[in-house]
């Protein structure tokens, strides 16, 4: 069954650890991040960005999320990762999801809370939880391009105002980090995330997590980061292993053997960020 974040995130906030968000595709990257999570005892939330509903089809990750956690006995977080508009929110919420993100971070700061307040009133009464970003992240997620310059590291005390006025279940803030990786190791803006978390008890979303150091990531969950996202080191990891397979089996054309060495390297970046989460063995 797909539940809402909403207590897998405050489990981990009293916890001291993060639950992570794994972006997914597809069958193949369902079974890995699911398998694994369940394997490690870990709660898990899969996000699917809007290209990747509209690629597989909002019906097809509903029903192969359903019948994953079904499998499993284990509760499943589908997630909607960095959806811009409310009608779109709509529809999949309807479809059965849970889980919300709406993304109005390129929106003035009156504009980003009516919306998010908008879709809060919607999700609330179909028990889905919603996310929001205040501030804005540099790099690159699916069609959503942010130049460096145009990011915007997250002000605590607009945080807090921005929670108080649209009721969001949680906050992905910028701190310095980046969708894609990175040409140089970021630097965080960890007292940024301390004072924000002083000021709010409403848990706190990492995005960008691919490319920062096991080390910052881990800090950043010491201060209250309580979700963490991660999709650009698990395609790296997928696409090099089946290339490295084609390379040398320039001939296969089975996809039941070329995609295997995809879903392994894949699964053990799962494994090592379940770990640097401190996750495992909180299901
Ligand atoms: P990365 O691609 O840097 O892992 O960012 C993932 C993310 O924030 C998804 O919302
Ligand atoms: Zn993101
Ligand atoms: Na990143």
């Amino acid at each position: 069954f797909l539940v809402s974040s909403r207590e897998m995130l405050h489990k981990a906030q009293l916890g001291g650890y993060a639950v992570p968000a794994f972006n997914i595709h597809n069958l193949e990257t369902v079974q890995v991040v699911v398998e694994t999570a369940a394997e490690m005892r870990s709660p898990v939330i899969l996000a699917g960005t809007p290209g990747t509903y509209s690629y597989a089809g909002t019906d097809y990750l509903v029903g192969i999320c359903k019948e994953a956690a079904k499998r499993y006995e284990m509760p499943i977080s589908l997630h909607l990762d960095h959806h811009e508009s409310f009608s779109d929110i709509r529809q999949k919420v309807e479809a059965g999801i849970k889980s919300a993100m709406i993304d109005g971070s390129h929106h003035s700061f009156e504009e980003n809370i009516a919306l998010t307040r908008q879709v809060v009133e919607f999700c609330h009464r179909w028990d889905c939880s919603v996310e929001a970003e205040l501030g804005r992240l540099g790099g690159q997620e699916d069609d959503l391009i942010v130049d460096e310059k145009d990011a915007l590291y997250t002000d605590p005390d607009a945080a807090v105002e921005f929670i108080r006025a649209t009721g969001v279940d949680s906050l992905a803030i910028a701190i310095g980090t980046a969708h894609g990786m990175y040409k140089e190791v970021p630097r965080l803006d960890f007292d940024r995330l301390g004072i924000i978390r002083s000021k709010t008890d409403t848990p706190l979303v990492l995005h960008g997590a691919s490319g920062v150091p096991d080390a910052d990531v881990r800090r950043c969950i010491e201060l209250g980061i309580t979700k963490v996202n991660v999709a650009t080191e698990l395609k790296i990891a997928f696409s090099d292993a089946v290339k490295q397979y084609f390379i040398e089996n320039p001939k296969a054309n089975d996809p039941r053997h070329y995609i295997i060495p995809g879903k392994n390297a894949m699964k053990q970046v799962v494994l090592d960020k379940i770990r640097v989460c401190g996750s495992e063995g909180k299901l």
